[in-house]
């Protein structure tokens, strides 16, 4: 048996507040501080330990508050940084910790760094971002580098003659971290924040902060050409080290890296426990890939077997030695119901989704909307869109000739913007998201049914559903810090594991499949001498070792 040290970050469950649609408390349509001062009681009920809040600071709003144009102040459309304190303290007094979003790869090119750096090559903040000559006289870009956001990478700027590098939109200009005066400033900014008394970070696409010296050409593919270049960059272990000895280590405080195209033996190389750890835990995207390829636009049907494996990967692979983050949704994936769950059978499949990652090793974290099993808004138009990845991704879909039909069909399932609705408070007016007249953004029209407050009044929600789990999670040690064994690995129906912790067992039962399932006990197990901790189905008796499973149905015993 490994040996698992204990520590707050591991036992807390994260709830993720993308401010703009989380709740308006001041009638402007927009979300707010207000908005979610007013709904912390309702966080904390849920039973998480924290919140994380998506970028909360000035910012012209082009990716949505990760294009900061100040680091040390909130946007006026949230409020003050005074009613950031406030909110800070409140959730303190509730024992809610609080996780800032820390987006250091790039700026806003509103920022003042960038508006100093395009004065001139003398002046101080120039080599704060990657400017360069353009190849043939200055008229190509300096490499074939495509953007995130599906354009090339590189922008002309005409005042200074040159080029500057932004690996998502052409208002994020990536800051140069080789820089050591950019260091020297992503490390007060960590340090205002922690004074003032927050408890971590996120860490925007952190693995992409070094990039190969002279930016060589990348493989050409449509986008993010060049990714090989910067993914797991040749400096990045200095650099993350130098932000945890020179301010990480110094606070109480939890790191989670944001980490696209990860592995498990790489992740050890950042995240194994010990002297050399340079963050908590990371966000992998492996197990968003079961039904597309890298990104939600690249489809591919849901395969089941492939979210196992890549579980049992991560589990395994980082038992006893780090620590795993978990989640299905955040405000760049669309809903989880629409991709691995079923909308014929929303509750129970967002119950079954809930219990099949809350039960493994690591920490939770939920996202806005999700404990009420909100879905997919489907806009049927372009223009009905707001997300710049969706618009770019539209038009790199136009220059390869797909038809309209099918980049929106791609759209519809893909964007962002399904995970960026308001949340559905109440069955009333704008969904109780907005006193004021109109939401900033298209409501899902679902809200009518699917909301909180209706899913307060029912016992058996998906909310009061995620209620139990935390809870039981909360109270059972093993579900945090137990082992992980998968049984059944060649089922494409069903999703079952068991976890051990000093002597006590538990097995989770997850059906993926849209009708009764035949269910056999894994050998070694008797149900009829465990206990029943968790059911999705209210009739779940017990039924001997071998019975059939409702559709979507799940169950957690314990011995
Ligand atoms: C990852 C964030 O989660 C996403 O919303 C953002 O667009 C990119 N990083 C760029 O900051």
């Amino acid at each position: 048996m490994a040996d698992i040290k204990k520590h707050w970050y591991k036992e807390m469950a994260v709830y993720q507040i993308w401010p703009r649609s989380f709740k308006d408390g001041n009638g402007d349509g927009i979300g707010d501080l207000k908005g979610v001062l007013s709904k912390l009681d309702y966080i904390k009920s849920l039973g998480v330990d924290a919140v994380w809040f998506s970028p909360l600071y000035k910012s012209p709003q082009k990716d949505y508050g990760y294009d900061i144009s100040d680091y040390r102040d909130i946007a006026p459309e949230y409020g003050t940084l005074d009613e950031f304190k406030t909110v800070l303290d409140e959730c303190h007094k509730r024992g809610l910790k609080v996780i800032m979003d820390m987006v250091v790869n790039h700026t806003s090119d509103q920022h003042e760094w960038f508006l100093e750096s395009k004065k001139g090559h003398d002046n101080p903040c120039h080599d704060y971002y990657f400017w360069r000559k353009g190849k043939n006289g200055g008229k190509k870009p300096p490499n074939n580098w495509r953007s995130i956001f599906s354009e090339p990478a590189w922008k002309y700027d005409e005042g200074l003659g040159e080029y500057y590098l932004h690996l998502f939109a052409t208002e994020q200009p990536d800051l140069n971290m080789d820089n050591p005066k950019v260091r020297e400033e992503v490390k007060d900014i960590m340090r205002f924040w922690l004074e003032m008394g927050v408890d971590g970070f996120r860490e925007d696409v952190i693995t992409f902060i070094s990039k190969k010296e002279n930016l060589p050409n990348g493989i050409p593919i449509p986008i993010a050409t060049g990714f090989e270049h910067y993914m797991g960059g040749p400096r990045l272990h200095e650099y993350l080290m130098e932000f945890k000895n020179d301010v990480l280590s110094k606070y109480d405080c939890m790191t989670v890296g944001e980490a696209p195209m990860m592995t498990p033996k790489k992740a050890l190389k950042h995240i194994a426990e010990g002297p050399g750890q340079e963050l908590n835990m990371m966000f992998h995207f492996q197990h968003m890939e079961a039904d597309s390829f890298l990104t939600s636009w690249i489809r591919r049907p849901f395969n089941l077997k492939k979210l196992k494996k890549v579980y049992a990967n991560w589990q395994e692979g980082l038992y006893g030695r780090a620590w795993n983050a978990l989640y299905i949704e955040n405000h760049d994936q669309p809903r989880i119901i629409d991709r691995y769950g079923s909308l014929e059978f929303r509750e129970a499949s967002a119950k079954m989704l809930a219990a099949m990652y809350i039960c493994q090793s690591g920490t939770p974290f939920i996202y806005q909307g999700q404990e009420i099993g909100m879905t997919n808004i489907n806009l049927p138009e372009i223009g009905m869109y707001d997300d710049v990845s969706t618009i770019n991704n539209y038009k790199l879909g136009q220059k390869l000739r797909l038809s309209d039909k099918t980049i929106m069909k791609l759209a519809m399932y893909a964007s962002r913007d399904n995970a960026r609705t308001p949340v559905q408070w109440t069955g009333g007016k704008n969904a109780g998201f907005t006193g004021g007249e109109k939401a900033w953004f298209h409501i899902n029209p679902n809200y009518t049914e699917i909301n909180v407050e209706a899913a307060e009044k029912d016992e058996n929600s998906i909310l009061n559903f995620y209620r139990k789990l935390l809870k039981f999670r909360k109270e059972n040690e093993i579900v945090i810090y137990g082992d992980y064994k998968e049984h059944y690995p060649d089922s494409d129906k069903l999703f079952v594991y068991e976890r051990n912790y000093e002597g006590k067992r538990m097995l989770v039962i997850c059906s993926f499949c849209d009708k009764p399932c035949v269910f056999k006990t894994p050998e070694g197990f008797d149900l009829g001498k465990g206990r029943l901790e968790i059911a999705s189905y209210e009739n779940a008796g017990n039924t001997g070792n071998n019975f059939i499973l409702q559709p979507y149905e799940c169950r957690v015993y314990m011995f």
